[in-house]
Formats: C-alpha cells, sequence, structure tokens
C-alpha cells in the first residue's frame, strides 16, 4: 500500500454525530464505525475508535477516556476529531496520508463560519492541500439518487443521531434548511427517562439505543412477535430501590409513545420549513415529494408518519445510512468550481 501513487487518492468523509463513514475513489466506502474515540490520558495515546471505542463505553477505568467528538450536530472537541481522521485514515489507508489528493468533508447546515475554518485548517493540517466542505443535505439528497441540478424543489429530511435536518434544493444548491436538535440522541434520552420513572430502572445510553431499535414504530400495527403479541424488549439495568441488577420488560406501544412525542417538534419545523419555502418550488414538492433519510428512516410507519403530517407522498431512502457517503462519491466527480466556489 505504500506504493500508493502520492496525491492520487480523493476521500469523502461523513463526519455524523453517531457514525463516521469514509468513502475513497475507486475503493468503495472503506469505514463505517461509530464516531466513538478512546484515549490515553496520561500518554496522550489513542486507545481504539469506532466499534472498540463503542464497546468500551461505560466500561473504563480513570485512565481512559471514551469522547464523542460531536454532540447534536456540533463539534464539541475539535482536537478530538483531528485523533479520530488521524487513526482512521492511517488504518484505512495503511500508508501516510498524503497520498490524498482530496479530501471532501461534509458537515451540517447550520454549523457555525468558524467551525467551518476549523474543518478546513484541520485539512491542512493533516497536510492535505485540497481539503474542500459542502453539506451534509445536498450529499445525503444526491446519495439517495435525486437529481438536484434541476430548477426543481426537493425537500430532504435527514433524521440523524445528533440532528434531523431539512434542505430544500435547487438547482444543485440548499434554498432553505433547518435544523434541529431532536434526533437518535435525544430518543435514546427519553427512552433512559422514562424508564427510570415508570420502571425505576437505570439504563445505560447503548441500552435505550437497543431498546429503540428493537421497539421504535410510530403509525400502524405495533411491532409484533411470533405469536402476534405486541413486541417487548428486556433491558437490563439497574433497579433504582434497591441498586441491584434488575431485566425489565418494555413493549412497543410504549416506546411509539414517547416517538410520537419526540416526533412533535420534527413535525413543527418539517411544517415551517414548507411554509417558508418560496411558493414555486413549495409547488414543485408535491409531484417531487419528500425523500426521508438517516438512521431515524429505518423507524417503522415512518413514510406513513410524514404522508398524514403533508398530505405530499414521502420516499425513504433505500440505505439511509450511506447516502450521505454515496452523496460525496457523486461530488468528488463534480468539477470543484461548480460547488466549491465560496471556498
Ligand atoms: N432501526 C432503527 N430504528 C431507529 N433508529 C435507528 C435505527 N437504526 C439506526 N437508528 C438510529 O439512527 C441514528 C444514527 O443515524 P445516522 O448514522 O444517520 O446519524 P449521524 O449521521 O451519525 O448523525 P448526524 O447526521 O445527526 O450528525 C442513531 O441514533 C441510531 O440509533
Ligand atoms: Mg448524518
Amino acid at each position: 500500500m505504500g506504493e500508493r501513487a502520492k496525491g492520487k487518492m480523493n476521500v469523502g468523509v461523513d463526519l455524523g454525530t453517531s457514525n463516521l463513514l469514509i468513502y475513497v475513489e475507486g475503493r468503495g466506502t472503506v469505514f463505517n464505525e461509530p464516531s466513538i474515540i478512546a484515549v490515553d490520558k496520561a500518554r496522550k495515546k489513542v486507545v481504539s475508535v469506532g466499534f472498540e471505542a463503542a464497546g468500551l463505553v461505560g466500561k473504563v477505568h480513570d485512565k481512559v477516556e471514551v469522547i464523542k467528538p460531536l454532540n447534536g450536530g456540533v463539534i464539541s472537541d475539535i482536537d478530538m476529531i483531528r485523533e479520530i481522521l488521524l487513526f482512521t485514515f492511517e488504518k484505512v489507508f495503511m500508508s501516510s496520508i498524503d497520498s490524498i489528493n482530496k479530501l471532501l468533508i461534509c458537515i451540517p447546515s447550520e454549523i457555525t463560519e468558524t467551525e467551518k475554518a476549523a474543518i478546513m485548517k484541520l485539512g491542512h493540517e493533516l497536510g492535505i492541500e485540497n481539503t474542500y466542505i459542502d453539506e451534509e443535505i445536498k450529499a445525503a439528497a444526491l446519495g439517495g439518487g435525486i437529481d438536484i441540478y434541476t430548477p426543481s424543489g426537493h425537500l430532504v429530511v435527514d433524521i440523524g443521531g445528533g440532528t434531523t435536518d431539512f434542505g430544500v434544493l435547487s438547482l444543485g444548491e440548499v434554498v432553505n434548511s433547518k435544523s434541529i436538535k431532536i434526533a437518535g440522541d435525544y430518543f435514546d434520552k427519553q427512552i433512559t427517562t422514562y424508564v427510570k420513572e415508570k420502571h425505576k430502572l437505570e439504563v445505560g445510553p447503548q441500552t435505550a439505543e437497543k431498546i429503540k431499535v428493537a421497539l421504535a414504530s410510530l403509525t400502524g400495527d405495533l411491532p409484533q412477535d411470533e405469536e402476534g403479541k405486541v413486541l417487548t424488549y428486556s433491558a437490563m439495568g439497574r433497579d433504582l430501590v434497591s441498586g441491584l441488577p434488575q431485566q425489565v420488560s418494555i413493549n412497543a406501544k410504549e416506546i411509539r409513545g414517547i416517538l410520537l412525542t419526540c416526533f412533535e417538534a420534527i413535525k413543527a419545523t418539517l411544517i415551517s420549513t414548507l411554509e417558508s419555502t418560496p411558493p414555486e418550488l413549495a409547488g414543485d414538492l408535491v409531484d417531487n415529494g419528500i425523500h426521508i433519510t438517516g438512521g431515524g428512516a429505518h423507524i417503522k410507519g415512518v413514510k406513513k408518519y410524514f404522508e398524514d403530517v403533508t398530505g405530499v407522498e414521502v420516499q425513504i431512502s433505500k440505505v439511509p445510512m450511506t447516502a450521505v457517503i454515496n452523496g460525496t462519491k457523486k461530488l468528488l466527480k463534480i468539477d470543484k468550481k461548480h460547488y466549491f466556489g465560496e471556498f
């Protein structure tokens, strides 16, 4: 691998709150793991990243810290983002990163100018001269198979881990966008609070996520087990009263109630996005439909939920959690003049 010609690789990155994905032109998506890093604080050394680091959450001793450098779509620790990228690049390329020609990092629409500058600086610090950033929602639309370069409005809703992003695109640009911090991590927190209050059981964030993934639904029949009964999940945690380990059964009806409350905010923001979209483009949305992507697109009944809310046809991304990274593949092919104008 060290033989790879210098400056030949074009690389796309989806720096998500929950998952980090890396695409290399000619090789495909080479990394798709949680955006988590474990570091040895005293020795200032990276212990692990991705799945390995995620497995350490809540299980490390004083010397090792497990960090999620993105929170709610916001960069909370740029140093750790640098470390996570350095570590994964070296792991993925098995050689020095100077073999990267072009690096495209997708970022949330609402990110501040300071954060944008920090990401750009990071690329340069890594020694990659051609570092570019572009909007996640645009990449998600392209990755979802939408032709965004026509003069016709398309609405994409990306329900991720940290944020739910709403973007109206036309002629290759984001014309209107909104972002709220009601997404996967927030759903998990609401589940944790509910289980604590209702079942007097304390559960960790990973257990809350497992409950959600197993039982999540918004409309239609509740998920059922093989006997036709409402599906349940046995969650392990600590009994609040006795302080001892305890198992509690949570059912899909309880989780639907929690999610429906969370989705009120998503629904309200979707409606306000439609209200603030220029009328001609809003009209196009009736023909083009609304496209849902991100991990939240996996929730059962999400299509009908949004169709009931808007009266517009809804399409669910075929591979919701890889839409952004697949979009980078297309963006990397386009002449940089067309979309990197401001940088
Ligand atoms: N089957 C499922 N049902 C419900 N939620 C799911 C399912 N699969 C994944 N998720 C949730 O999707 C979220 C991750 O989605 P995604 O990878 O799109 O986020 P991200 O891109 O890392 O975050 P962001 O875009 O907000 O920065 C997590 O909260 C995860 O729990
Ligand atoms: Mg995302």
